[in-house]
């Protein structure tokens, strides 16, 4: 009898590459692959990989050095290299890494069986066609039991910031069809998955021929009263005065947007082709706290972006201080190869691209210290994920607006909703006490008050 042959997958990157890792493992699965989480066991070893950044690069690299080490003493491990990296790099991957047999792009895993099958057989296989149609929409995902599910509902980036690699790796927006992806939600509210993250470059900028994101979004919320609905990631330019009032309308629709800005100057934004100015950009900001006072809003900013004075940099500063983010990712300027502002250089020195980081993690750290005090004294309702990685006898869970919040525990309340009464904070934790046993929904407590 043959065994069955065992696959190992390892995924860099974001939120997209994690649901893209799913739908890899499907795939595979459906060809006769039983995952393992041992390199050590794999048939096959892929690498899921990103390539936003020059340093996420450079590790992916150094891992594949270990990949290496495994494959010269089992010379019949098949090395697959996946997604951005390899969609950008491509063949020269092969000729740099000359252990790696498969180089796949992010529109292409559906040959994957047939490529390793090719591999076995000792042809190297290489195939980085990027599409224009949504390759994946009938695919369920393969999930591992968990509370939270990531579900893509569209691929691909059109905006072209000038600093972005993204759509050269991932290729032209393309949306799911909204029937396929409620589908997808009400197999995991089935499976008892209380959350749903629903992904995309630029979510806002859904459409299925029929449906946009509002659209989309209060009908996945329909599904499962008792799920939390969260969503990323959105442009500026395209969050519209509808998706505002279907998230202020929708109990289970988290209160919580991700709202990257990147630069606080509008000269910079320009050079970034981001399409918006600070005041429109702040005039977006006011809209959405009146119609949801709640909010938490966070945001992605890069220091050292190419000709950044300090007064572009200070703007940012005081874009952070006036919009009060809950949190921000902060990141320094990283020239990628093809993008428009490549060509602007890289005239930002190394120095003054970590000092500003620094300081703008800094700030942002204190402003979130600040948001989150304001929450001291106040009961939340928690979706309680576990015990807490740094205390045995708390659990932690998330409020809608996306806070750690970590508390002793009572009972066995893992995958239920608790309403915690905050005593203390820091920058990134709320810490508390359980109020009440637990309750059914977010809908149930708003329908109750
Ligand atoms: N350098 C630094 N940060 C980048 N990002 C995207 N491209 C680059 C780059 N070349 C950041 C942006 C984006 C986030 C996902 O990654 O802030 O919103
Ligand atoms: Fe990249 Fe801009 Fe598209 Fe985001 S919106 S993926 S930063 S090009």
């Amino acid at each position: 009898m043959q065994t069955s042959r065992t696959m190992y997958l390892e995924t860099y990157g974001c939120q997209m590459n994690m649901a893209d890792s799913e739908i890899v493992l499907s795939i595979m699965r459906d060809a006769g692959f039983v995952r393992t989480n041992f390199l050590s066991r794999a048939d096959v070893a892929l690498i899921n990989t990103c390539a936003v950044r020059e340093n996420a690069e450079q590790r992916i690299i150094g891992r594949l050095g270990d990949f290496n080490h495994y494959k010269k003493s089992n010379p019949d491990v098949i090395i697959g290299v996946l997604g951005c990296m390899a969609e950008r790099v491509r063949r020269n991957l092969m000729v740099s890494e000359d252990f790696v047999d498969l180089i796949v792009g992010p529109d292409e895993y559906r040959k994957l069986p047939a490529l390793v099958e090719a591999a076995m057989e000792g042809e190297k296989g290489i195939a980085v066609k990027l599409s224009r149609i949504e390759k994946y929409d009938d695919i369920i995902p393969f999930r591992t039991e968990g509370l939270s599910a990531w579900i893509s509902i569209m691929r691909g980036c059109d905006k072209f910031c000038t600093f972005c690699v993204v759509p050269f790796t991932r290729g032209r927006e393309r949306s799911r069809s909204q029937a396929n992806i409620l589908k997808e939600v009400e197999e995991v509210s089935q499976r008892g998955f209380k959350e749903v993250t629903l992904l995309g470059q630029n979510v806002n900028s859904y459409w299925d021929g029929t449906n946009d994101f509002p659209d989309l979004l209060a009908a996945v919320a329909e599904v499962d009263l008792s799920m939390r609905i969260r969503f990323m990631t959105s442009h500026p330019q395209d969050m519209s005065d509808k998706l505002i009032t279907t998230i202020a309308s929708r109990s289970n629709i988290c209160n919580s947007i991700h709202l990257p800005v990147q630069s606080g100057s509008d000269r910079i934004l320009d050079l970034m082709n981001r399409t918006y100015t600070i005041d429109q950009y702040l005039f977006l900001v006011r809209k959405i706290k009146e119609a949801i006072p709640a909010i938490s809003l966070s945001t992605d900013i890069i220091t050292g972006f190419p000709t950044e004075t300090e007064d572009d940099h200070r703007q940012t500063i005081n874009l952070l201080r006036t919009v009060e983010y809950d949190g921000a990712y902060t990141f320094k300027y990283s020239p990628r190869e093809n993008t428009k502002a490549w060509s602007m250089g890289d005239d930002v020195p190394e120095e003054v691209k970590n000092s500003r980081l620094s300081e703008v993690i800094d700030i942002q750290r204190n402003i979130s210290l600040h948001r989150n005090k304001t929450m001291v004294g106040q009961t939340i309702e928690v979706l309680v994920e576990g015990p807490s990685k740094k205390s045995a006898a708390d659990f932690c869970g998330r409020t809608d607006t996306n806070k750690m919040v970590v508390f002793p525990k009572n009972g066995d309340a893992i995958g239920n909703y608790v309403d915690v009464r905050i005593e203390r904070a820091n920058s990134a934790t709320l810490f508390g006490t359980q109020e009440h046993v637990f309750h059914q929904s977010p809908a149930a407590i708003t329908q109750a008050s």
